[in-house]
C-alpha cells in the first residue's frame, strides 16, 4: 500500500491545507497493525461458529462463501475510517480526564472494532450483490473470481443477505461489552446509511439511470447514496464510539460527505484510468454498462479536479472539528483522492 504514504508531502503543499497536521504521520504504519487487527476480528467473527451461540450453525457452503466475500482482500477503507474517527475524538477525552482510561477504553475499542467490521460486512455485501448479472454483471472482484461465478447466484444473494445480518449481529454483543445506547446508536447509523435512503436507494437509482444523461445534481444524489452514506457513516459510527462534542460531531458529518462523494469520483476516474489487474475488478465496465458517471458527465480532467475539490473540501471540515489529532483521517481522505486503485 505504498501509494497511502503521504509522510512527504511538503507542509506548504496548496493540495493539502492540513499538511502540518499531518506532518511526521505515517499512514503505512499507523494503517498497518489496524489492518491486522481488522483482518484477525473478520476471520474469527465470520465464521461456522454462532456468535451468539443461540442456533444450529450455519451451512458449511454458506459460510465458505461469505468468507471468500470478506476475507483476503480489499483495502478495508471503511473500518479504517471507524478507526480513525474513534480515536480522533477519544484523544483529547484520554488526556483532559480519568474516565476514559481502563474498562472505559477497553470497552469503546471493542465497540470501534465491532463497528470497523459491522461496515466491511455491509460493504463486502454490497459489493456480492453489485456484481451480480441481475446488476452490474462482473466476474472479477478484489482479484478473483466474484461470489456468483465461484459458488452459483442463489450462494452469492445468501450470502450477501447473511453479511449484512451479521453485520448487526456484531454489533449487539450479549456479553455487556457495549453500552445498549452505543448498539443502539450504531446500528441507526448503519442500517439508514446501508437502507433505502443510503446505499440500497443508491444502487436502485444507479440501475435506473443506464443510458440515461443525468444532471450533475442528479449524479452526485447517486453516488452519495450509493457509495457515499456508508463512508459517512464509518466516520460517524468511529465518533459515536468515543465522546464526541458537536462542534466535531459537525465537522466529522461534513468530512464524510465529501470525501465519501469523493470516493466514487475516484471510482468513476479509476474505471476509465486503470487497468483490471491494478483494479482486481473488471476496467472499462461503466463505459461497457452504459452508467452515468463524472467522466461521462463532465470529463476526465474536471472529474480529476473535482476529486481535489472535494478533497480540500474534507480537509477544511476536519480543520473546524477542533480535534487536535486528525492526522488519520487526513491522511486517509488523500489515500482516498489519490489512490491508484
Ligand atoms: C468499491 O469499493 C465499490 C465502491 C463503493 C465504489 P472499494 O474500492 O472500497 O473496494 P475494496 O473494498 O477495496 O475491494
Ligand atoms: C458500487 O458502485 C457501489 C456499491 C454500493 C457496491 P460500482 O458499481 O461503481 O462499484 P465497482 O466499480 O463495481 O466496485
Ligand atoms: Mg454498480
Ligand atoms: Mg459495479
Ligand atoms: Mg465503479
Amino acid at each position: 500500500m505504498s501509494e497511502m504514504t503521504i509522510a512527504d508531502t511538503p507542509v506548504s503543499s496548496p493540495r493539502n491545507p492540513s499538511a502540518a497536521a499531518t506532518a511526521g504521520f505515517e499512514l503505512d504504519s499507523w494503517s498497518r497493525t489496524r489492518l491486522q487487527q481488522v483482518e484477525l476480528a473478520l476471520n474469527r467473527w465470520v465464521t461456522a461458529d454462532v456468535p451468539l451461540g443461540l442456533s444450529h450453525g450455519a451451512p458449511a457452503e454458506l459460510v465458505e462463501a461469505m468468507r471468500y466475500a470478506v476475507l483476503d482482500g480489499g483495502k478495508r477503507l471503511r473500518p479504517l475510517l471507524v478507526l480513525a474517527a474513534h480515536e480522533a475524538v477519544s484523544h483529547p477525552v484520554s488526556t483532559s480526564t480519568s474516565t476514559s482510561t481502563g474498562l472505559g477504553d477497553v470497552a469503546t475499542q471493542e465497540a470501534a472494532m465491532r463497528a470497523a467490521c459491522a461496515v466491511e460486512l455491509i460493504h463486502a455485501y454490497s459489493l456480492v450483490h453489485d456484481d451480480m448479472p441481475c446488476m452490474d454483471n462482473d466476474v472479477l472482484r478484489r482479484g478473483k473470481p466474484t461470489v456468483h461465478v465461484q459458488f452459483g447466484e442463489a450462494s452469492a444473494l445468501l450470502a450477501g443477505d447473511a453479511l449484512q445480518a451479521l453485520a448487526f449481529e456484531l454489533l449487539t454483543p450479549q456479553d455487556g461489552m457495549v453500552l445498549p445506547a452505543t448498539q443502539a446508536r450504531l446500528c441507526a447509523l448503519l442500517a439508514r446509511a446501508a437502507g433505502s435512503a443510503g446505499m440500497a436507494g443508491g444502487q436502485a437509482i444507479d440501475l435506473a439511470s443506464v443510458g440515461l444523461s443525468l444532471s450533475e445534481s442528479q449524479l452526485r444524489q447517486m453516488h452519495e447514496l450509493k457509495t457515499g452514506a456508508l463512508l459517512q457513516a464509518s466516520v460517524m459510527m468511529g465518533a459515536h464510539c468515543g465522546a464526541p462534542s458537536a462542534q466535531a460531531l459537525q465537522g466529522l458529518q461534513t468530512y464524510g460527505a465529501a470525501m465519501g462523494l469523493a470516493f466514487q469520483v475516484v471510482d468513476d476516474i479509476l474505471d476509465v484510468t486503470a487497468d483490471s489487474t491494478t483494479l482486481g475488478k473488471t476496467a472499462g465496465k461503466d463505459a461497457d454498462n452504459n452508467k452515468p458517471t463524472y467522466v461521462s458527465l463532465m470529463g476526465l480532467q474536471a472529474s480529476q479536479a473535482y476529486a481535489q475539490q472535494l478533497l480540500q473540501q474534507a480537509l477544511g471540515a476536519l480543520d473546524a472539528t477542533g480535534l487536535a489529532h486528525t492526522e488519520a483521517l487526513c491522511a486517509l481522505a488523500d489515500m482516498v483522492v489519490n489512490r491508484a486503485h
